[in-house]
């Protein structure tokens, strides 16, 4: 009788051990959760979730700092002259999570208090940003940068490849043209386009794929200035994706 006791507890022991184990993902599910900006907007001590987040597949409704983003303030706002870190124009950084942060007043979960949206959308044409004569954000831009502070201003991670790379069928409407958009367009529209290569449109993109300077500017071959200029190459699996809408004619589907 009293073994069968002892087996019994060994058999509960076991069983609660095994419960018990059921939550541990919990756990590193929640060191994930990225700085709290809400409490400490300058706490920068885990500005870099890669690490933990990698390899997440990417959620539709959530704006991802790094992707959508940073490439976004990148072209349009984090230049010699305006903010990038030597520049620091009014204080304000904009060419890092960690920066932005600290210098350009994000308020998380509320737009009329944080700076970073309101230049954007400020009626006056002395106070807005990026100042004249440089065109606004596109609007989609600016709804972008909007839901990012609605949805806390974190710095959240996710994988755009982690269910493959997908080359079938690349659309310029759906792909090429939003990511011209997002990395290049900064620089390469209005009146004066860097380096006078025109990215505004379907007719200039297409030139300049044709000239095939798109493509060895894109993928730093020899010979081409490297593009996007200064930053970081392309993902892996946006070049792919540009060369195979390349390589099927470059249409504008
Ligand atoms: C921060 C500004 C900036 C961004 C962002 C940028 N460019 Fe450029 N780009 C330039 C400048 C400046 C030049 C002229 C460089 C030179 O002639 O030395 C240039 C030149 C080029 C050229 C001509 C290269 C050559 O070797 O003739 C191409 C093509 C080009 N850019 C494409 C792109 C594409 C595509 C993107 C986005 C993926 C991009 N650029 C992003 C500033 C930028």
């Amino acid at each position: 009788m009293r073994m069968l006791f002892i087996l019994f507890a060994v058999a509960l022991g076991i069983l609660l051990l095994q419960t018990s184990c059921k939550h541990d993902p919990i756990l590193p599910k929640e060191e994930m959760v990225p700085i709290d900006t809400t409490t400490n907007p300058v706490d920068t001590m885990i500005t870099n979730p890669v690490d933990t987040m990698q390899g997440q597949p990417c959620d539709e409704d959530k704006v991802y700092f790094e992707k959508d983003i940073l490439p976004i303030l990148q072209s349009n706002c984090a230049f010699s002259g305006c903010h990038d870190a030597a520049s620091a124009e009014d204080g304000v950084i904009l060419d890092s999570y960690e920066n932005v942060i600290a210098t350009a007043d994000v308020e998380p979960f509320n737009l009329e208090d944080s700076e970073i949206f309101e230049v954007l959308i400020d009626t006056r044409e002395t106070e807005r940003m990026p100042p004249t004569p440089t065109s606004r954000l596109p609007s989609d831009q600016v709804q972008l940068i909007a839901t990012w502070i609605l949805q806390g201003g974190e710095n959240l991670i996710c994988d755009p490849e982690a269910n493959g790379c997908d080359t079938i069928e690349v659309s310029f409407i759906d792909f090429v043209e939003p990511t011209i958009q997002t990395h290049c367009k900064g620089c390469h529209s209005g009146m004066v386009p860097s380096g006078n290569i025109d990215l505004s449109d379907y007719a200039n993109i297409k030139s300049h794929v044709e000239s095939g300077k798109l493509y060895g500017a894109i993928s730093w071959e020899q010979g081409f200035v490297p593009m996007p200029q200064g930053l970081d190459q392309l993902s892996d699996c946006t070049l792919e994706k540009l060369k195979a809408w390349i390589d099927d004619g470059a249409l504008n589907n």
